[in-house]
């Protein structure tokens, strides 16, 4: 168990806020997440931590495929809606009315309000005490804006870190 003081040293680490796209079989669904990296140059891959009671998990399960949409520093919003409904009960593609186009290489689709995508396809899932790392190899990309800020959190607040 870990100690509060732990805890809270923790939260002091930025991460990156990203949408994690999965798709199966008729159904698309994406969820925030922040506990994403890069973890190899060559092949190029990514990994994301994802809880199994999350809807993406199970997506992501069956389809082996998801794509990281990075999220620009004014889409507090969507990371907050996205990170706090459940695909079970919502659709939230057509809540936020996201436009999205197909991938180029896996079969979930790309978001077109976002810095970047990358299509990822997974090569390795590794269980990490209440989460699953899914570590996907990026088998596509594309840059959607430029000179975009991207969100970013700490304290478990996105948008509370504010790059220089
Ligand atoms: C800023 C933020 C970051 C999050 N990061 C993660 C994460 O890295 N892994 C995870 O499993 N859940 C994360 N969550 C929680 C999920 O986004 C949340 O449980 C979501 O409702 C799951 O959606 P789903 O059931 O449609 O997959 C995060 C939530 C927020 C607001």
């Amino acid at each position: 168990m870990s100690s509060k003081e732990a805890k809270e040293a923790i939260k002091r680490m930025p991460w990156p806020v990203t949408l994690i796209g999965a798709a199966h079989e008729g159904r698309y669904n994406v969820m925030t997440a922040s506990w994403v990296s890069q973890v190899s140059f060559n092949p190029l891959m990514v990994m994301v931590s994802i809880a199994p009671e999350r809807y993406t998990y199970e997506l992501i399960q069956k389809s082996g495929e998801f794509v990281v949409s990075i999220l620009a520093k004014e889409q507090v919003q969507v990371a907050n809606f996205c990170g706090s409904r459940s695909g079970k009960e919502t659709d939230k593609i057509e809540e936020l009315k996201l436009k999205t186009q197909p991938g180029k290489v896996v079969k979930v689709p790309l978001l077109q309000d976002c810095i970047a995508n990358l299509e990822c396809k997974v090569v390795a899932t590794q269980e990490a005490g209440d989460h699953v790392i899914f570590i996907g190899e990026v088998v596509a990309g594309s840059v959607v804006r430029e000179d975009a800020i991207p969100l970013l959190m700490l304290n478990w607040k996105p948008g509370s870190f504010v790059p220089l």
